[in-house]
């Protein structure tokens, strides 16, 4: 890994940033036997310090929370827009860490030309064109890749395939195109398929463990290059984890030649009490039930919070408290303290 000086542009904001040497201290996150890692907001990287000291300190790896994604990369069919994933990488490499990339193809965010895209040639056509260019982009420095994310539907108790321009013009086949151009793009990445709602203790999320297992083996049969799946794991605060299920889900996925990694986690707490010790200690409950249950039957890959700060979350966007307080998602305070959520990662991910 290189480790270079690098002072960003962003003086525009008035700060030196991620000057080697200005964090040193804080530089050693200690190399766990497992790495663990949060997406990052490209807007306070390039203004908050205490931001970026934060991430020094803690995470091995970085994805980028928004950035990758058709909306971002690509405003217009000729126009591939890197500043954000460019900004990111040079920090991570500067600092010594690895990156994620996410994602591929996706339902959402996607640019307005691109929800127009009709037909099978086309649409395979500009899926091709756009991985070959950002994969084939980024080889070698980004090892790991959100190929496909939420494939499964999130609309009824039948869980299918989920509605997108790729779907409807594609079908399922979508997946198969996706991670073989992926695979041609890149034959060293790890190629992920990710999904969220995989380990509650509900109806709904047992039938999304089918699905998914389904899926995988559809796709194990017709040689598609998936390596690993990935749980967001944006666990509800309110449900349990079914730990046993999910280690049985964990097993059936190994089983496969899969491996698991955790990808965007974070505890949705609109509905746990309000008050603050209360509900910390349930989202780390919560949090240790999901690492439990994985690591009781193999390693994951990596521990990815979507997010290192609760000063910098998308929770509220969606997920809002009816009293008015603020949101507690993710490891660390608004103040960059740990939270209990910390500690329980750390236990995990140093490989106890
Ligand atoms: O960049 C614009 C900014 O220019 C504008 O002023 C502002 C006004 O609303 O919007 C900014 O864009 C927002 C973007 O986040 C960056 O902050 C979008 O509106 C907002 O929709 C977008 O939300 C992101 C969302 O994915 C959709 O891309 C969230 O930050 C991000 O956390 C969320 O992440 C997803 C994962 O990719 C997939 N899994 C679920 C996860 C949480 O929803």
């Amino acid at each position: 890994m290189r480790r270079r000086d690098f002072v960003t542009a962003a003086g525009a904001a008035g700060l030196a940033l991620w000057t080697r040497g200005l964090f040193e201290r804080a530089a050693a996150a200690s190399h766990s036997a497992i790495p663990f890692g949060a997406a990052v907001s490209d807007g306070p990287l390039q203004t908050d310090a205490a931001y970026q000291k934060a991430l020094i300190e803690h995470c091995q790896l970085l994805v980028g929370e928004g950035g990758m994604k058709w909306a971002d990369l690509r405003p217009s069919p000729s126009q591939y827009v890197y500043d954000q994933p460019d900004r990111l990488i040079a920090f991570a490499e500067a600092n010594g860490m690895k990156m994620r990339g996410h994602t591929l193809a996706w339902y959402a965010a996607m640019p307005d030309w691109a929800l127009q895209l009709k037909g099978e040639a086309e649409t395979s056509r500009e899926l091709m064109t756009h991985i070959e260019t950002v994969v084939g982009r980024y080889k070698g420095r980004i090892p790991s890749w959100d190929v496909v994310n939420e494939a499964l539907s999130d609309d009824g108790p039948r869980v299918g395939l989920r509605d997108s321009v790729w779907a409807a013009n594609l079908g399922e086949y979508y997946i198969d195109l996706a991670f073989h151009t992926a695979r041609a793009a890149d034959p060293a990445a790890q190629l992920v398929i990710n999904d969220y709602g995989l380990e509650a203790a509900t109806a709904k999320s047992s039938a999304r463990r089918r699905a998914m297992l389904d899926l995988l083996r559809r796709l194990r049969d017709r040689d598609v290059p998936v390596q690993a799946l990935g749980f967001q794991a944006h666990l509800p605060g309110n449900e349990e984890i079914d730990k046993d299920e999910v280690s049985r889900f964990v097993s059936d996925v190994k089983d496969m030649g899969l491996d698991v990694l955790v990808t965007e986690l974070d505890v949705i707490d609109d509905q746990l009490p309000a008050d603050i010790e209360e509900r910390d200690a349930i989202a780390a409950k919560r949090v240790g039930a999901l690492l439990g249950a994985i690591l009781d039957v193999t390693r994951p890959t990596a521990v990815v919070t979507w997010g290192i700060t609760d000063r910098y979350t998308w929770v509220p966007i969606w997920y809002k408290r009816a009293d008015g307080q603020a949101n507690r998602p993710l490891p660390l305070d608004e103040d960059y303290r740990e939270k209990p959520m910390m500690r329980t990662i750390k236990q995990a991910v140093a490989g106890a």
